[in-house]
């Protein structure tokens, strides 16, 4: 039976995708810019041509939530497609803020088009990551990438691409964990409850694209300070359209504050860093390599536990089984 095994790196968004212009193709509201991140990553074999569609999720079997998922952008793949098995595993926390949603389906849809002899472009594989999950479309890519909002109502043009690759910059993000838990309510959720009833919401979508082109201009001169603060204005312009929804969206804990209090103090003592919060408690800190560990060790005085992560590649094939 035709397989093939891929793997993929999640990203953390410096500028943050939240809002949908289009909820089935999984078009957002605004663009957004991500850091690809290894040594975290999704590896996923998908095999075709057995005999029931089958889906193991980190050694067990998926919940049926996650397997219509994963089996609706197989359809996508291919609309005839034979039945398929998928094996997919992360070897961080799942469904914990730390974007495994991400990497995952950007593995899926490379492991897919390639065990079924297609060669699509990575410009396609985005498109069609996008898909499962919006934030997976910029996990093809390595490095540091953009993912256009786009205008088209197919969606065509809603795809990432690479604003500078991986070896550009040697920064580190530095993630305080404080909950590997899963998360209290989805992203997608989330997102349908903000648009719906947060007052904020219009103003986060209006203010978005400023963010993008200042850090996309930030990340070519390579400025710390200019991209730190737009990525914790970002986050907190992006949390608090959450926060005025009805009901809430608080995806905050006492220690997220505790980091980020962290991060200012660390700032004031001269070390560049900026702090980044997803769909869950944990916080992430951008920084230079050589401050990194100073970032760690404090960070690692309020946190659960810290993970140093380093600028990750594209999602590409390798040899062998998940
Ligand atoms: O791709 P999703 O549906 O998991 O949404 C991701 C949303 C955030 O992580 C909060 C922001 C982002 O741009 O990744």
């Amino acid at each position: 039976m035709p397989a093939a095994t891929a793997l993929a790196h999640p990203n953390i968004a410096l500028c943050k995708y939240w809002g949908k212009r289009d909820r089935a193709l999984n078009l957002p509201s605004v663009p957004s810019i991500s850091l690809t991140l290894s040594p975290f990553s999704t590896r996923t074999t998908v095999e075709w041509g057995v005999a029931t569609d089958e889906l193991i999720m980190n050694g067990g079997p998926a919940s049926a939530d996650e397997a219509r998922k994963v089996f609706a952008v197989l359809d996508l793949v291919d609309s005839w497609r034979p039945r398929a098995r998928v094996v997919t595993a992360n070897d961080f926390p799942t469904a914990a803020g730390l974007a495994s949603s991400s990497s995952g389906f950007a593995a899926l849809v490379l492991a897919a088009t390639a065990a079924a002899g297609q060669k699509p472009s990575a410009e396609q594989l985005s498109i069609l990551a996008r898909r499962g999950s919006g934030s997976a479309a910029r996990s093809i890519f390595g490095g540091w990438v953009e993912w256009r909002a786009g205008e088209r109502p197919d969606g065509m043009d809603s795809h990432a691409w690479e604003i500078q690759p991986v070896d550009w910059w040697d920064v580190r993000m530095v993630v305080a964990i404080f909950d590997g838990g899963p998360k209290s309510i989805s992203s997608r959720e989330g997102m349908k409850r903000t648009q719906e009833t947060s007052p904020y919401y219009p103003a986060w979508v209006a203010s978005a694209p400023l963010d993008v082109s200042e850090a996309r201009a930030a990340i070519r001169s390579r400025d710390i300070e200019k991209l730190g603060a737009i990525m914790e204005r970002s986050a907190l312009r992006m949390h608090a359209s959450m926060m005025a929804a009805d009901p809430p969206v608080l995806y905050w804990k006492s220690g997220s504050v505790w980091a980020q209090e962290t991060v200012t103090s660390l700032r004031k003592k001269g070390i560049p860093c900026a702090w980044t919060m997803d769909a869950g408690p944990n916080v992430k800190v951008l920084c230079e390599a050589g401050s990194a560990a100073e970032v760690a060790a404090r960070l690692g005085a309020v946190a659960d536990r810290v993970q140093v992560l380093v600028p990750g590649g594209p999602a590409r094939l390798v040899n062998g089984p998940a």
